[in-house]
């Protein structure tokens, strides 16, 4: 299956996302409104036709008459098929006497419900013969000499034409809102494709990218909300860059630094091999051996400066007490500062000093400081590792009785090879940018000062006041 066929089902694109975020409420409220709409003309049309109903009603009072003091009904035919005959619906009517008694009409109409004070007509749904009808009741006085009593007239008519003009009305209703969603539709659907074409442009020109092009990625033309999107691709390719910059320099830096020593080794194993005299061989084997230490001394230093690159190390943190761990790690050059008459001492802080931290890393930041202050401090001289706290921070502090380190060098000697002029130890001129970057890690700030009794000099690193859970 293709990666991207594969998120596609995924993740619902925009566009349906949009349309249903969009249609379905907007469909969900012209219903309301079709509904609503409906009942109010349903409402208004019923009263055009009730008014109809009415005024046959009243025109039938006029053909209410009276035979021998007894109350009748007089319709004639034309009459009749001019109130009673409709195109559509069957009308039927019922005439009856206030306390029931059937005048004329049909008897079976429903029941009459009371009319509300105030008003002369009522109106009324029902059924008659299985059919819906309307129906008007008229309670009103014939016109007679002498009056006579109120007659209540019902008028009732099928919904034919009721029925068939609702149906009108509400095609009428609902079409032009049908038009109107799928009108936004269409529109949401092309304005989401335009708004989302500089994305398509964006994704063009990634593609055509070279992998080694980690410039970064024009944000001009992409919308507002996807700005912060190209800001952190861009920041991590800055941090990619910073990687491979890194690991590029490296590469070019062991090549150039292991050159000189690994040619050492050949000349030596060389003149080993060309001489005879067994006193020359070993001679040349023992510059072979040093010549193989001070490489395997470069190569470790080469590893632990890429080990601890901060950009590429995942740091795993953990509390551990700085005191035990400086003091286990000083412990370690004792016999080496005993064989070079170096007075190596030790002083701990009051309490524990509990930093998060990998103390890995640490202990490999200590024994460069203190293989330093060792190395360049000269026989019957004195290092001292301590520990204390304040406000700042926990301090390491290693001090020495080595040459002074001029203060235009105290930056400079914290990059890689950077080595003094004039030093005649050992060395890879790593250890101190080794340093640095376990600081950095660590968040730690690194110092360096003349040592407090003149002579020889303090590196001081300070690791920030950060609450550590024990
Ligand atoms: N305590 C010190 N006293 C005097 N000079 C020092 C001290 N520490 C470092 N230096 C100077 O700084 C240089 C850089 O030190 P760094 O530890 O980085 O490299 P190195 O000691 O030469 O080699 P290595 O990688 O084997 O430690 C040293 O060569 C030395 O000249
Ligand atoms: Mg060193």
């Amino acid at each position: 299956m293709k990666p991207n066929a594969r998120n596609n089902k995924l993740n619902p694109s925009l566009r349906s996302r949009l349309l249903r975020l969009v249609l379905v409420p907007l469909s969900f409220i012209l219903l309301i409104d079709i509904v609503g709409s409906y009942f109010v003309v349903r409402h208004v049309a019923n009263d055009v036709y009730d008014v109809e109903l009415n005024e046959i009603a009243r025109e039938m009072l006029l053909h209410v008459t009276r035979k021998g003091g007894q109350l009748g009904f007089d319709l004639s035919p034309d009459a009749e098929r001019t109130l009673l005959l409709d195109k559509e619906d069957q009308v039927y009517y019922a005439i009856h006497t206030t306390d029931g008694k059937l005048i004329a009409g049909d008897p079976s109409l429903p029941a009459r419900p009371a009319i509300k004070s105030g008003k002369e007509t009522a109106y009324y749904d029902g059924i008659l013969q299985g059919q819906d009808v309307r129906i008007a009741l008229l309670r009103g006085k014939p016109l007679l000499e002498p009056p006579a009593e109120a007659v209540m007239i019902q008028i009732a008519e099928t919904q034919i034409k009721r029925d068939r003009h609702e149906r009108a009305l509400l095609i009428q209703l609902i079409l032009p809102q049908v038009l109107l969603i799928l009108i936004a539709g269409i529109l949401i659907w092309r304005g989401v494709a335009h708004g989302l074409s500089p994305l398509r442009k964006l994704q063009q020109e990634l593609a055509m990218r070279s992998h080694l092009d980690l410039s970064p990625i024009a944000a001009d033309n992409v919308p507002g909300e996807v700005e912060p999107l190209v800001g952190a691709v861009n920041d991590l390719m800055t941090r990619v860059d910073g990687v491979l910059g890194f690991q590029g320099r490296f590469i070019a830096d062991t090549a150039h630094q292991l050159r000189t020593p690994v040619a050492g080794l050949k000349a030596h194993a060389e003149l080993a091999l060309r001489e005879t005299d067994p006193v020359q061989v070993k001679r040349a084997l023992g510059h072979l051996y040093t010549s193989a230490e001070r490489l395997s001394r470069l190569v470790s230093q080469l590893l632990s400066l890429a080990r601890n690159e901060p950009n590429n190390v995942a740091a795993n943190f953990a509390p551990f007490d700085l005191n035990q761990l400086a003091l286990r790690t000083a412990q370690d050059w004792v016999p080496l500062a005993y064989k070079k008459q170096i007075d190596l001492g030790f002083e701990t802080a009051e309490q524990t000093v509990l930093l998060n931290g990998e103390a890995a890393r640490v202990t490999e930041m200590i024994n460069n400081l203190v293989d330093n202050a060792i190395r360049y401090t000269p026989s019957g001289g004195r290092v001292t590792v301590r520990v204390h706290k304040d406000e700042e921070g926990a301090h390491l502090v290693v001090s020495d009785d080595g040459t002074r380190i001029p203060i235009d060098e105290r930056q400079r000697i914290f990059e890689r090879f950077h080595r003094l002029l004039g030093n005649h130890e050992e060395g890879s001129g790593l250890g101190l940018a080794i340093v640095h970057e376990i600081a950095t890690l660590h968040n730690a700030r690194i110092t360096l000062e003349d040592d407090i009794d003149g002579v020889g000099n303090t590196f001081t690193v300070t690791f920030p006041d950060t609450p550590v859970s024990a």
